[in-house]
C-alpha cells in the first residue's frame, strides 16, 4: 500500500529524516514513537507532499506519490494534526463537506447528508452550524477525524491526534481510533500514549534523529526493547 525507500530530508542543516524505510500494507496499524524533534512529524508530511523530500522513494499503490495530484492524493491518504487544522472561519458543516464538493466526489446535497450522519454518529450534530472556536479540543478533533473520512481515504496519518487534549477527550478520541482501526483502515498515527501504542500497533516504530532505530510488535518494543536509546526513552515516559 506504501512503501519508503532511504528517504531523506534535510532542512538547509537540519538533518530531520536520513534514510528511513518504512512499508506499509493494507489495514496495518502502525504507531511511531520518539522523542521531539526525531523526524517524525516530517515523515508524516513527506508521505502526505506537504514537504518535498531531500531524496528517495515514497510510492502509493506502487506510484511514487510525487506524479499524484496533491489533491488527489490527500483525498486517498488523509491527514489529522494535533492542532486540528480547521478552517476557522467556515462552520463545522463547511469544514466537513467542503472537499468532497469541491473535488467533485459528492453534490452539495449529498455532501451534507453524509456530514450530518457522521456528526450524529459522533454525537455533534448540533454542532453543525457553529464555528471552531465554539467547539472544545475534542469536538474539533472529532470534526478533523470527520473531515478526513467523508473522503473516504485508504490511509490516515495522525500526527499526536490527542497532544493538546484533557485526558477525558483523549479517552473518546482514542476510542473513536479504535472503532475507526476496526473497519479495516490502514492507519499511521504519531503517538505519546503509550497504553494506546500497546494496544493499537500491528507494528511500532522507534525513531530517533531522524531514523528509525527499532521497530517490532508492541510486545517486542516495549516488553524487550533492546536498543539504548529506546530503553531510556521508555524510562522517561514512565517517569
Ligand atoms: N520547516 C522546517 N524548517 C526547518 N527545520 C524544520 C522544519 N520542520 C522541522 N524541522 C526540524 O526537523 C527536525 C524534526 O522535526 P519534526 O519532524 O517536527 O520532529 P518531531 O515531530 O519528531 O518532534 C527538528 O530538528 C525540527 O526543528
Ligand atoms: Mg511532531
Amino acid at each position: 500500500m506504501l512503501e519508503i525507500k532511504n528517504l531523506v530530508k534535510h532542512f538547509d542543516k537540519v538533518k530531520a529524516l536520513e534514510d528511513i524505510n518504512l512499508t506499509v500494507q493494507k489495514g496495518e496499524k502502525i504507531v511511531i514513537i520518539g522523542p521531539s524533534g526525531c523526524g517524525k512529524s516530517t515523515l508524516l508530511r513527506c508521505i502526505n507532499l506537504l514537504e518535498t523530500p531531500t531524496s528517495g522513494i515514497i510510492k502509493y499503490r506502487d506510484v511514487e506519490t510525487k506524479k499524484y495530484k496533491r489533491d488527489v492524493l490527500c483525498q486517498k491518504i488523509g491527514m489529522i494534526f494535533q492542532n486540528y487544522n480547521l478552517f476557522n472561519h467556515l462552520t463545522i458543516i463547511k469544514n466537513i463537506t467542503l472537499a468532497p464538493i469541491k473535488l467533485k466526489i459528492m453534490t452539495k446535497e449529498e455532501a451534507y447528508k453524509k456530514a450530518m450522519k457522521m456528526l450524529k454518529l459522533m454525537k455533534l450534530e448540533d454542532k453543525a452550524g457553529n464555528y471552531p472556536r465554539e467547539l472544545s479540543g475534542g469536538e474539533k478533533q472529532r470534526v478533523a477525524i470527520i473531515r478526513s473520512l467523508i473522503l473516504s481515504p485508504e490511509i490516515i496519518l495522525l500526527d499526536e491526534p490527542t497532544g493538546a487534549l484533557d485526558p477525558e477527550n483523549i479517552k473518546d478520541v482514542l476510542e473513536i481510533l479504535k472503532d475507526i482501526a476496526k473497519d479495516g483502515m490502514t492507519m499511521i498515527v504519531v503517538t505519546h500514549e503509550m497504553n494506546f501504542a500497546r494496544e493499537f500497533a500491528d507494528r511500532v516504530e522507534f525513531m530517533d534523529k531522524g531514523m528509525i532505530v527499532e521497530e517490532g510488535t508492541s510486545k517486542a518494543i516495549f516488553d524487550h526493547p533492546k536498543n539504548e536509546r529506546l530503553k531510556e526513552f521508555l524510562n522517561k515516559i514512565k517517569s
